[in-house]
């Protein structure tokens, strides 16, 4: 049985959201983690989607959230080719694994085809994400910008919203500029919040 809701996110949510995302990823990928103030910077940025900016609700607490960008592909015969990318996105740690990530991941996925957009390309795990119709970019024949051919590319993923949109397309994809952020920004940002340890632990990545 459906326990949540999903809705868009208000301003008033903005802190406990926060929050949330730096609970969810707290030593995950890194020592610590900087998303919590990746949303607090990109909320604000002229590409960020209003409309897909999701949290979704259980029992009147708000349990994860979502968020897309507009971004580009630049194809290989010159044209700029309109797409979005997702993330961060997150379900609180003690919820993980009981089906609300994909709830909420497929309920974006369709939100964003309903505004018209034609596919979502992002960095992510295959495992998570194949479930709701994800698969390598490679295989739609979109590169990561600055990465070297020969390096494995399986973390970017692709998915059409709008079937055929990237046919004939091959070219570059652009990561927003917002999901850039300094280390002592981060910093800054994090002592606002309760202390928490950061460790280094086994499968992160960064
Ligand atoms: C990633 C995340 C959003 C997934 O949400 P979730 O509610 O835990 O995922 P779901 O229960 O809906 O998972 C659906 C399926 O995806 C797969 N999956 C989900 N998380 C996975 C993981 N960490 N490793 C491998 N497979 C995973 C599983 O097959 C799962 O089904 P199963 O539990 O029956 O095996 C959540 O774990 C999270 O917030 N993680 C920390 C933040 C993060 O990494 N965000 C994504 C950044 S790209």
């Amino acid at each position: 049985m459906k326990d949540y809701v999903i809705r868009q996110e208000r301003p008033e949510d903005y802190g406990t959201v926060e929050n949330l995302v730096r609970e969810s990823f707290w030593n995950v990928y890194r020592p610590g983690c900087s998303e919590h103030y990746v949303i607090h910077m990109l909320r604000d940025d002229p590409a960020f989607v209003k409309e897909l900016d999701l949290v979704m609700e259980k029992d009147g607490v708000i349990i994860g959230q979502n968020m897309f960008m507009r971004t580009v592909i630049d194809s290989d015969d010159g044209n700029v080719i309109d797409v979005l990318t997702m993330g961060p996105i997150c379900i609180a740690p003690a919820l993980k694994r009981r089906g609300y990530g994909k709830a909420l991941l497929d309920y974006s996925i369709e939100k964003a085809a309903g505004l018209g957009y034609g596919a979502v390309l992002f960095e992510g795990n295959i495992r998570f994400y194949g479930k709701s119709g994800f698969t390598y970019a490679s295989e739609f024949g979109i590169r990561y910008h600055g990465l070297p051919e020969e390096a494995d590319a399986s973390f970017f993923l692709c998915r059409e919203l709008i079937p055929g949109y990237l046919d004939g397309i091959t070219g570059v994809y652009q990561t927003p500029h917002g999901y850039y952020v300094s280390d002592e920004d981060v910093e800054r940002f994090d002592s606002g919040f309760p202390t928490k340890e950061k460790l280094r632990l086994p499968g992160q990545i960064f």
